[in-house]
């Protein structure tokens, strides 16, 4: 078969940068420390923490700000410790692994209230304890790729390099749990020795509380002697092995042939199965804390009315529904409001529950008067934010407006932009909000916020 030429077997140029020293002066978004050269320029600088001294190459240089890469730490943060991943320097899966996991919660905190202040021009009137669970092995969801290096001899399994769209060579990953981390090398080994060696870009890892489910996305048919390899993978390994031919919707269970993800909320008495390719939260640990505080920071009452937008698959709702008298769930993938749907039967609360397939990129005030009069919202966006749904919620008049708003963000820039709509457009107080270490290593920033109307 004629071999693919990709990016990893083209021969890598060595090449020279500039160096210089900074003194950090704070984190950027990505967990990189930012600094001024001495053109006052702002450099952004990999590996490097608040109030250090560190010497550092220039990688990239842009009118407007530099990027530089950390080579030598002269005057440490005491927040510095070694990081516990061996692939660390290389694996783009973390950014922030040198820095105390405390120190990162702090981090993300003055991230999420610079974001309020800068682009929301709003002050919460309490900073919420910051949300915080087990920071290894805490990563149920994850997307590896694959790569067959014909320069290394070696298929690659692993999260891309940072800064870069090659496959780290890593054997080992702190963040995954332990018993998918064991199969980053076996994974090598079964894609070399499958006729899909070329053919499989990446593995969808979905870990639910009984069962892992592997799914591969297969850009050629297994042959007969692929479909024996696989299976005996599954058994010797204990995980669930599953195919994509095409698109999403092709997404199959291949041994053993039956659906069986799922998490428990025991709060709520709630069970969730769910497909692995269905979006679930990476975090089950923190996910349990983190529906729980939503929930009770609405504080739903029982004869209240209540809406969950980007519900999904009912994470927030069915919790919700056990409370409240109603709740209305509304969600843009037909798939997930169908299973939605089939989850609130299995957890008997379909009748105080009805779910809407809806592009809330576009919701109208006149969309949210249709769905008569809500006491209380729940907003759970993607990272563009819920920028429509804010404008629309301003068009209404005060009898018609939620009076309490719990926003679950999974970017502080958006959430501050709406943060802006929702207290002068809306009337609507920012009461609160905190981060919650949803990811922790990485600069990714989960955070809530409630709004009362005033
Ligand atoms: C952060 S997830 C939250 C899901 C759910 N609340 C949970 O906790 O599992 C965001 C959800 O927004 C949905 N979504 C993305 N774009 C959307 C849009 N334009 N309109 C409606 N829903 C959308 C996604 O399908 C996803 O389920």
């Amino acid at each position: 078969m004629a071999r693919r030429r990709n990016k990893e077997n083209s021969p890598r140029i060595p090449k020279v940068f500039p160096i210089a020293q900074f003194t950090i002066e704070s984190l950027d978004m990505e967990g990189r420390g930012i600094a001024r050269g001495e053109d006052g320029k702002v450099v952004f600088v990999a590996g490097a923490l608040p109030f250090e001294t560190v010497r550092a190459e220039i990688v990239r240089e842009k009118s407007s700000f530099s990027q530089a890469r950390t080579i030598e730490v002269l005057k440490a943060s005491s927040d510095r410790v070694t990081p516990k991943c061996a692939a660390y320097d290389m694996c783009g899966g973390c950014a922030m692994q040198h820095m105390d996991s405390r120190g990162q919660v702090s981090a993300k905190q003055r991230v999420l209230e610079d974001n309020l202040q800068r682009i929301g021009q709003v002050k919460p009137d309490v900073m919420l304890r910051p949300i915080a669970g087990p920071t290894w092995g805490y990563r149920y969801r994850a997307r590896l790729s694959v790569r067959n290096v014909f320069k290394k001899n070696a298929v690659l399994v692993g999260f891309r390099e940072k800064n870069g769209g090659y496959v780290a060579d890593m054997t080992a990953c702190e963040v995954l749990p332990k018993h998918v981390s064991d199969l980053l090398v076996p994974l090598r080994e079964l894609v070399g020795q499958s006729s899909l060696i070329n053919d499989i870009p990446q593995i969808e890892v979905a870990v639910g509380q009984e069962h892992t489910v592997l799914v591969f996305r297969n850009m050629a048919a297994l042959n007969s002697d692929d479909e024996v390899l696989f299976r005996a993978f599954g058994d010797t390994h204990g995980v669930d092995i599953w195919f994509q031919p095409k698109g999403p919707d092709t997404v199959y269970a291949f041994h053993p042939p039956t659906e069986n993800l799922f998490y428990d909320l025991p709060e709520f008495g709630i069970r969730m199965p769910y497909r692995p390719t269905d979006f679930t939260q990476v975090n089950f640990h923190i996910n349990r804390v983190l529906v729980g505080r939503a929930i009770r920071l609405l504080d739903v009452r029982p004869l209240e009315r209540v809406a969950d937008f980007f519900c999904g698959l009912g994470n927030f709702t069915l919790p919700l529904a056990t409370i409240a008298t109603h709740v209305v769930g509304i969600e843009g993938s037909t798939q997930l409001t169908t299973r939605a749907l089939e989850n609130a039967v299995v957890n008997g609360v379909a009748d105080k529950t009805e779910f809407y397939c809806r592009n809330l990129f576009e919701v109208t005030a006149d969309d949210l008067r249709g769905l008569g009069k809500l006491d209380k919202y729940l907003i759970d966006p993607p990272r563009d934010g819920a920028d429509a749904l804010c404008l629309a919620l301003a068009q209404l008049t005060r009898a018609e407006k939620p009076t309490r708003l719990v926003y679950v963000s999974c970017n502080p820039s958006t959430l501050a932009r709406d943060a802006k709509t929702l207290v002068h457009q809306a009337g609507y107080r920012l009461s609160s909000a905190g981060v919650v270490n949803m990811f922790p290593h990485t600069a990714h920033v989960e955070s809530m916020a409630v709004f009362d109307l005033v």
